[in-house]
């Protein structure tokens, strides 16, 4: 008999968290919709103490979703789980996810305190959160670094408390995969009423061992994993939530099941790498572009001889179709709408017409439409409210001169004009838009990128411009790399508080 593994989704908190990735309540309640579709147990929806805009997302998401449970995020401090339960009035199932540093390093430095002191404030916080809801799941931060003895009677202390599911974040993404596995084996056989928990996992990416030490605490016993959407989160992310969802899948002797149905694999790591703007690595396994790429001549001599010989995952069951690329000019509105609803992208008909108009643009001045390109212009109109829009822009450049550009802004349903010189083409087009916007503003981090493949491919543009001591992120996608710099610019400046 196969046991069941649960899947607690963590995109839309711990990977919303990566500077530049912030979504709105919209974009979120997007998300959550497809993480529900994909069949994920649990949606971490966010922080609500953190910010009202976290408190609002928590309360839409609860409302949009039916099945999976919501859960919010707190730290073992009344007023946090106060506002988190709030937070959660209309979730059908509903989880406080609350929690504090256990390692030496946290106790010493983070909260000045003892471990005796740390784990009186963590029962309290549990026994807290259960007057609010009977799910309470306890995470010991750093629990990576922490001794296994006192992990251990953290663990069992917070059960006693109440605690439905425990966490063992390796916060850090210190642990090698042998030891994170004896930390969950530690707890299975140590920690005295360790059978009316569920143990998580909750791994980092840092060295790289974020899946591997995932997969070692199931081995182990965890029977929840945290994971998020291609790996994205803090620095260098959590554990991929495809990799586990098709470690599983292909090596059935393991004998632990989990509800993904991973034909959604693919369009959701689309939806969500387009809606953040985070790019996914190329070779990243399962959904990275040249994740089923076959460019050696004996693999390919092999593979079209027979598919095994070099493939152990079949596209087709992570939700890569073979019409990924077909659409073109001549694609109908009806053509555009479903390649939108396969990529989890359902839109209202005033928005999928405006959304058509721009793909038609787009498809006079490129053959052939992939999925990024779509999701680039589904997203597109998150401009559409902005206070300053580009309006026109003009550069001319070349070998052996000077680039000039003139730049046209709407601000506010004003126009402004002017136009400058610079050492190239982005150089003179951004000192055009700062003779018009004259502010204190430097252009920190600049990268561009082609969606795909061609050189009349989309390119995107992501900036960070510091103004006012505060960075923001700005995002522009373009078939025109000057006009997808000054769209992302803009973007940036359209972010700026005052
Ligand atoms: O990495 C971590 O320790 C966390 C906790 C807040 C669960 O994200
Ligand atoms: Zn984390």
């Amino acid at each position: 008999m196969s046991d069941r593994l649960f899947i607690f989704d963590t995109t839309l908190r711990d990977g919303e968290q990566v500077p530049g990735c912030q979504l709105n309540t919209v974009e979120k309640i997007q998300v959550a919709k497809q993480l529900e579709l994909l069949g994920v147990d649990v949606i971490e929806a966010g922080f609500p103490i953190s910010s009202p805009g976290d408190f609002n997302s928590v309360i839409e998401i609860s409302k949009a979703v039916t099945w999976p449970t919501i859960c919010a995020l707190t730290r073992a401090v009344q007023k946090d789980i106060d506002v988190a339960a709030d937070a959660l009035k209309f979730a059908k199932h509903k989880r406080i996810h609350t929690g504090i540093g256990t390692s030496d390093e946290h106790i010493k430095y983070k909260f000045n305190s003892n471990r005796e002191e740390i784990i009186e404030r963590a029962v309290a916080a549990v026994k807290y959160a259960r007057k609010y809801v009977d799910d309470v799941e306890f995470y010991a931060e750093d629990a990576g670094r922490t001794d296994n003895e006192y992990l251990a009677r953290v663990i069992e202390s917070v059960i006693k408390a109440g605690a439905t599911v425990v966490n063992i974040p390796d916060t850090t993404g210190y642990c090698l995969p042998s030891e994170y596995g004896e930390k969950i084996k530690y707890l299975m056989e140590h920690v005295d009423g360790i059978h009316n928990a569920i143990i998580s996992t909750h791994c980092h990416n840092d060295l790289g061992m974020a899946t591997a030490n995932t997969m070692s605490g199931v081995l182990n016993g965890a029977r929840q994993v945290e994971v998020t959407i291609n790996g994205i989160g803090e620095r260098a992310g959590n554990t991929s939530l495809e990799e586990v969802a098709m470690i599983l899948k292909c090596h059935k002797g393991i004998g632990i099941e989990t509800n993904i149905n991973t034909q959604k694999i693919y369009p959701t790591s689309r939806m969500v790498s387009s809606l953040m703007n985070m790019p996914v690595q190329p070779n990243k396994a399962i959904v990275g572009r040249n994740a089923f790429a076959h460019s050696s001549g004996i693999h390919q001599d092999g593979v079209l001889k027979n598919v095994q010989t070099y493939e152990i995952i079949d596209p087709h069951d992570v939700g890569i179709d073979d019409n990924s690329i077909v659409l073109t000019a001549r694609s109908g509105r009806a053509a555009l709408k479903n390649r939108l609803q396969v990529l989890g992208v359902n839109l209202e008909q005033e928005k999928l017409d405006k959304v058509y108009e721009d793909f038609l643009k787009l498809a006079d001045k490129k053959k052939d439409i992939n999925d990024d390109d779509i999701l680039v212009l589904a997203g597109a109109d998150r401009t559409q409210n902005h206070r300053i829009k580009l309006d026109y822009l003009q550069v001319t450049s070349g070998v052996g001169v000077h680039s000039v550009a003139s730049l046209g802004l709407n601000i506010a349903g004003e126009k402004f004009e002017d136009c400058a010189s610079g050492n190239g083409p982005v150089d003179a087009a951004i000192k055009a838009l700062k003779k018009i916007i004259n502010r204190q503003m430097v252009l920190k981090e600049f990268t561009i990128q082609a969606i795909s493949k061609g050189s009349d491919d989309m390119g995107k543009v992501h900036m960070q411009v510091e103004y006012d001591n505060h960075i923001y992120y700005g995002f522009g996608a373009n078939t025109d790399i000057i006009a997808a710099s000054v769209e992302a610019y803009i973007d940036c400046i359209n972010k700026f508080k005052d």
